[in-house]
């Protein structure tokens, strides 16, 4: 319909004047009563209730929403099936300590059901800052009010809610989604904390079950990357007789909630001061694996493959054909049926999201020793591991039946699965850690002549003649050709003559610079696109692997702070990939250059800065992928026409597979001054040495001095140490580079020094995660101290190939199997 925005416009209008201060009370006695257009506003004026309509709907209803920021954001619903339908109604509380929402003269709405104790006790409502409200009587404690709208949550968890089951009263408190954003009655979405078996929490559409948090490890839930201690909030899981439950509470003055929405997103918001915005920074279901037992029975999903379902180690496709048409719903069985008793034993698995536990069994106190007994006698046990991963581990979880939902994930845990002892036996050698040197060559060799067979096989299925026609048939084999290839059927694909046409035959005046495997080349396309075109020119088996890589890594991405594949070309030995152009180069560029640093005031670094950590944290934690960069740095920042910052350069980046075991490499690529201590002596990476080289670039960008070339006539520390130095002299102020002294804002360049120290902390735990630092960023909270940083000096630091060499690119594969 035209005309659709002058109602929504109309209706605010309607909003505002109706809830603005027309009236507004702190507290409800017996027989007092609001009318619509009156409130209730808690003590500090967070929160204000009152009557308010939703969206395009002209129906009144009770409502908790903020006050003091974003105003119109409702956080719970009383009369959520019953609206009004005129402004006669009217909110109050009885004398027997019953709310009461009525409308057209007296007729009762919505009631809260409560009764006071005992009469003559005096009821009093009150709308606390948390966004509670709650009913007293002069006998209730503050734990134990006579109602609250906290054991009633609408859509919003907010702060405090006890998100779960009173196992005294049988009362449970989940998250329901709205049908509409114009109608706040049940819609079709809840969250749940299931408490059957290992309690988890589980997310809903109708009766199906959608998604899967996992159950609590102590520390998080199996399924979800955790960042703790996170400097904003703090959570607990609390099992005992009386009550079940899941909660958070703030850390930081940073407002947050979360929030599920009516077409069944749960999200964690965050309520950025600086912008006045919701900023969405977890979403719960990120990726396809997010959706429930989607590889069936024994399946293992993991969203870096492709296809995302294979049957775990032991096991084998239950129907062959279906599995092979990506119909993976009856998933996998045993290769060995198991034969109880001495025939079987356990393999570990690590780093997974732990299988529904909703038939599970678990116990609190027994070790792993006497969970692996436990499970061992049962027959019919087919898994065990641990239930908290705190301390080393404690508790015994048990599963009785076909495990369901399980993935790999970088933050997930063991998992010891029952098979017969005749399959564990290879994997045993496979595990220990000599027998993977043993076997890597052997495999490796293999590996590398598949994948230049896959090679070969693409390169004949992608010449242009052929495009448009048996991609899609030959479906079934190209999942046993090389899987790495299979994500470029998502890019467009240009000929040789469109890319030779765009940059004047690759001539020397188009030529812009000289990346890691070739030349690159600036071009205009037929459509007047600018691009950028990197060519690989020889046919080196390493180029070809990283140039894969960067290929396959960047065509899944989008993000405005990353640079944009456009697409590729195949021809014979060469292969390009086509970006778009950024006008404005690189960063180092800039920043270390007399002439130009000039050019970027604080306000751009500053934007820079938040936008390199925005497209970071997009890498680590929001993409389908879940990306380590491993090769950050100044030059890999490009600026378009706008200084917008787009990071670039995937050649080294690593999809994150399993954990600590699989995060080690044998050989240190990288750039050095950027790399973390872990990754160059220990050659342990992980997101976290990611972190570490965006603190040492949020330095360089306010020094405006290179890391690695950093000198100073009182000491030897590099940029790092001198930074740290002058933050415990509380001298910060003269890291700031000369060309920003006069455009910058002194509160944003210390916090961003601050942050940067915190991210180059020497120890990787220390480091705060990506998410962390864009609202450290952003926010005005306190900030922890920062520890001191790994400042290691050119002596002790070996000399580092530009190149990831083939071997520990293997052993990247052999584990991600
Ligand atoms: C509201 O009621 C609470 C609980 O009875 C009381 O502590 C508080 O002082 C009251 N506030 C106001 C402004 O009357
Ligand atoms: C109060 O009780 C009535 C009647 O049993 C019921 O329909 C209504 O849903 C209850 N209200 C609440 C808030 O539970
Ligand atoms: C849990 O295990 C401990 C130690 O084995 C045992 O003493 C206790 O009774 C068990 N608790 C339950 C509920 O089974």
């Amino acid at each position: 319909m035209e005309g659709t925005s002058i109602p929504v416009f109309f209706f605010t209008l309607l909003f505002l004047l109706l809830s603005s201060d027309c009236a507004s009370l702190h507290n409800l006695s017996a027989n007092q009563a609001i009318k619509d257009g009156e409130t209730i506003v808690s003590d500090g004026e967070m929160f204000e209730l009152g009557f308010f309509s939703p969206g395009r709907s002209t129906n009144r209803y009770v409502g908790i929403w903020y006050k003091k920021i974003s105003t119109q954001t409702v956080v719970w619903v009383a009369n959520r099936e019953t609206p009004i339908t005129d402004t006669s109604g009217m909110f109050k509380v009885s004398r027997e300590g019953n709310l009461l929402v009525t409308g057209g003269g007296d007729a009762v709405i919505w009631s809260s059901n409560s009764t006071l104790s005992a009469r003559n006790l005096n009821p009093v409502v009150q709308l606390l800052d948390t966004g509670n409200l709650v009913l007293w009587d002069e006998s209730s404690t503050k734990e134990n009010p006579v109602w609250q709208s906290f054991d009633y949550p609408s859509d919003n968890l907010l702060p405090g809610i006890k998100f779960g089951k009173d196992l005294v009263t049988g009362r449970e408190r989940y998250l329901t989604s709205w049908k509409s954003p114009d109608d706040p009655s049940i819609g079709l979405y809840s969250d749940r904390v299931d408490t059957n078996g290992y309690p988890q929490l589980i997310g809903w559409r109708g009766q199906v079950m959608l998604s899967r948090l996992g159950p609590w490890n102590g520390l998080g839930f199996s399924g979800f990357p955790s960042d703790i201690p996170n400097p904003f909030y703090s959570v607990e899981f609390v099992i005992n007789e009386k009550e079940i439950y899941h909660k958070f509470e703030l850390t930081s003055t940073v407002v947050q909630r979360v929030f599920l929405t009516w077409d069944g997103k749960t999200l964690h918001m965050h309520w950025l001061e600086r912008t006045q915005e919701w900023a969405v920074y977890q979403d719960m279901a990120v990726d396809g694996c997010g959706r429930f037992a989607l590889c069936g029975p024994y399946g293992m999903c993991s969203s870096l493959k492709h296809p995302p379902c294979s049957c775990m180690e032991g096991f084998e496709p239950r129907h062959l054909k279906q599995w092979k048409v990506s119909d993976w719903s009856s998933g996998c069985r045993p290769k060995k049926p198991f034969n109880c008793g001495i025939g079987d034993g356990f393999q570990k698995f690590k780093g997974v999201k732990l299988p529904d536990t909703g038939r599970s069994w678990y116990n609190v106190s027994m070790t792993l020793a006497e969970c692996e007994v436990a499970c061992r006698r049962k027959c019919s046990c087919t898994a065990y591991t641990n239930l908290d991963i705190r301390k080393g581990g404690s508790g015994c979880l048990l599963w009785f039946e076909a495990l369901m939902d399980i993935r790999e994930y970088e933050t997930g845990q063991d998992l010891y699965v029952r098979v017969a002892a005749s399959e564990l036996k290879d994997y045993m050698v496979y595990n220990r850690r000599q027998g993977v040197l043993i076997i890597i060559l052997p495999i490796s060799l293999a590996l590398l002549l598949l994948s230049a067979l896959a090679y070969a096989h693409r390169i004949r299925k992608k010449t242009p003649l052929k495009k448009g026609q048996g991609n899609r048939e030959s479906g079934l084999d190209k999942k046993n050709s090389s899987m790495q290839m299979e994500h470029l059927d998502d890019l467009p694909f240009f000929s040789l003559y469109k890319v030779a046409a765009a940059t004047d035959n690759f001539s020397s005046s188009n030529k812009i610079g000289e990346g890691g495997f070739g030349p690159v080349y600036k071009g205009v396309l037929e459509d007047g696109r600018e691009v950028a075109v990197k060519r690989l020119s020889e046919t080196s088996q390493q180029g070809f692997d990283e140039f894969k890589n960067e290929a396959v890594c960047i065509a899944k991405l989008q993000h405005r702070n990353l640079v944009k594949l456009l697409g590729y070309c195949i021809n014979d030995n060469e292969m390009m990939l086509i970006y778009e152009y950024m006008a404005n180069k690189s960063l180092d560029s800039f920043l270390f250059d007399e002439g130009r640093s000039s050019m970027l005031d604080w306000p751009q670094r500053f934007r820079i800065i938040h936008g390199t950590a925005r497209g970071i944290l997009y890498l680590h934690q929001d993409s389908r992928l879940q990306i380590i960069h491993r090769d950050l740095k100044a030059a890999n920042i490009l600026l378009d026409s706008d200084m917008n910052p787009k990071i670039s350069d995937f050649g080294l980046a690593r999809k994150f597979v399993g954990n600590d075991t699989s995060d080690k490499t044998k050989k240190v690529v990288g750039t050095y001054g950027y790399i973390s201590p872990e990754y160059a002596v220990h050659g342990r990476f992980s997101i976290k040495s990611d972190v570490f080289s965006f603190g040492v670039l949020v330095l360089e960008i306010v020094s405006g001095m290179k890391n690695r070339e950093f000198s100073h006539e009182d000491h030897r520390d590099n940029l790092l140490g001198h930074a740290w130095r002058l933050y415990k002299e509380d001298k910060s102020m003269e890291l700031i580079s000369e060309s920003i002294r006069t455009s910058c804002v002194i509160p944003e360049v210390l916090r961003s020094i601050h942050v940067a120290l915190l991210c180059v902390q020497h120890h990787a735990e220390d480091r705060p995660t990506m998410l962390s630092v864009v609202l450290m960023l952003v926010s005005d909270s306190a900030l922890p101290p920062p520890k001191q940083p790994a400042f290691f000096t050119e002596e002790n630091s070996r000399e580092l190939d530009p190149v990831s060499s083939v071997d520990e690119y293997m052993i990247t594969l052999l584990y991600a199997r």
